[in-house]
């Protein structure tokens, strides 16, 4: 375009016009956030005790079953859709296959069970990974050179997954980033009835550093041996991430996730507008902390900036953001505040 021409299109294009006022920006908007956008994400601890305020991400708690129960009941009735938990497991019960995720009386499956009855109306996903429950912190079985064992890892999982969806899980979600897992849960899974047992793949997922806070919360941080490299993605790939959700899509996944969150929101959009599924971003444990200690610092705007990192999620084309924060998000949503 000629400068001349450029010139010529203002004063009769003022873009600002439409944001004169709040009726108008509200009318021009393209995109909402609302509560059916949030997945609330909690950690509960094993034991007989009081819930544990998690250091490294202020406001948020290791919760006991009782609390954890009710947190579910205040986010079934706030609306929210769904609840996505994940286990701080006493050290003692820890080994080197993770054994006790295949407890049927594990704080997992009796947690499912208890929400189930007191919070029917939410849906209730579950981790399949081995992380909280391996003495070395990986996801699933390693070998002598802490080299995570593919096949070895998803036969547990898929015992893991079978459990969870037996005791009445909604959704199960590896976050293991196994090869042939999904295919694999998704064929146990029709084998034993559970057709309707949803899989949420975490298909593009990052060997990232934002997880850092989430392992001190699960308690896997000083036990992790080496890294996760070996199995989650180079944080420079995407092309990758398009090729690991074509798979999982394959193998029998409902929904796919991108994981972390605001540091891959290229990523998500990649992957929404590819393959048009259910598709959700996993705002981390290190994306919530490293935004409240910010706020804490009085270098952000509270509620603000909160609830502009859950919308720029939304505008990328999550269908939903699994997030720490869920409840308290959806209290402001409500309020309209
Ligand atoms: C591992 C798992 C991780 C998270 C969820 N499941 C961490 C990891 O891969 O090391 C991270 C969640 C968060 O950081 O909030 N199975």
């Amino acid at each position: 375009m000629s400068e001349i021409s450029a010139n010529r299109l203002f004063p009769f294009s003022r873009p600002r016009r439409n944001r004169k006022a709040d009726w108008s920006r509200r009318l021009v908007r393209e995109k909402e956030l609302s509560i059916n956008n949030l997945i609330l994400s909690m950690v509960i601890h094993d034991r007989d005790e009081a819930p544990e305020p998690i250091q490294s991400m202020p406001g948020i708690f290791r919760h006991n079953l009782e609390s954890a129960i009710k947190t579910a009941i205040e986010a079934q009735n706030l609306g929210i859709p769904m609840i996505a938990v994940f286990p701080h497991i006493s050290a003692d019960k820890k080994d080197e296959h993770g054994n006790e995720a295949l407890n049927p009386e594990g704080i997992i499956p009796t947690f499912v069970c208890e929400v189930k009855k007191h919070a029917p109306n939410i849906g209730i996903m579950c981790d399949v990974a081995l992380d909280p429950y391996t003495i070395h912190g990986h996801d699933g079985i390693i070998d002598d050179d802490g080299y995570m064992l593919n096949d070895e890892t998803t036969q547990m999982l898929v015992k893991q997954a079978l459990l969870q969806a037996s005791c009445g899980a909604d959704v199960v979600a590896p976050s293991d980033m196994c090869d042939g897992r999904i295919g694999e849960i998704r064929d146990a899974l029709e084998e034993n009835g559970l057709i309707n047992t949803q899989i949420m793949s975490y298909a593009a997922k990052y060997a990232s550093a934002f997880y850092g806070p989430y392992r001190d919360a699960i308690g896997s941080k000083g036990a992790l041996k080496g890294d996760k490299k070996t199995y989650q993605m180079d944080p420079l790939n995407t092309d990758e991430a398009l090729h690991e959700v074509a798979l999982d899509i394959a193998e029998g996944a409902d929904m796919v996730m991108v994981k972390p969150g605001m540091p891959y929101l290229d990523i998500l959009s990649r992957i929404k507008s590819e393959f048009k599924m259910p598709t959700y971003a996993f705002q981390v444990s290190g994306e919530y902390a490293m935004m409240e200690a910010a706020i804490a610092n009085g270098w952000l705007d509270g509620n603000r900036a909160r609830l502009e990192a859950l919308q720029c999620f939304v505008r990328a084309g999550a269908d939903g953001i699994i997030t720490y924060w869920a409840n308290e998000a959806a209290k402001i949503l409500r309020d309209g505040k």
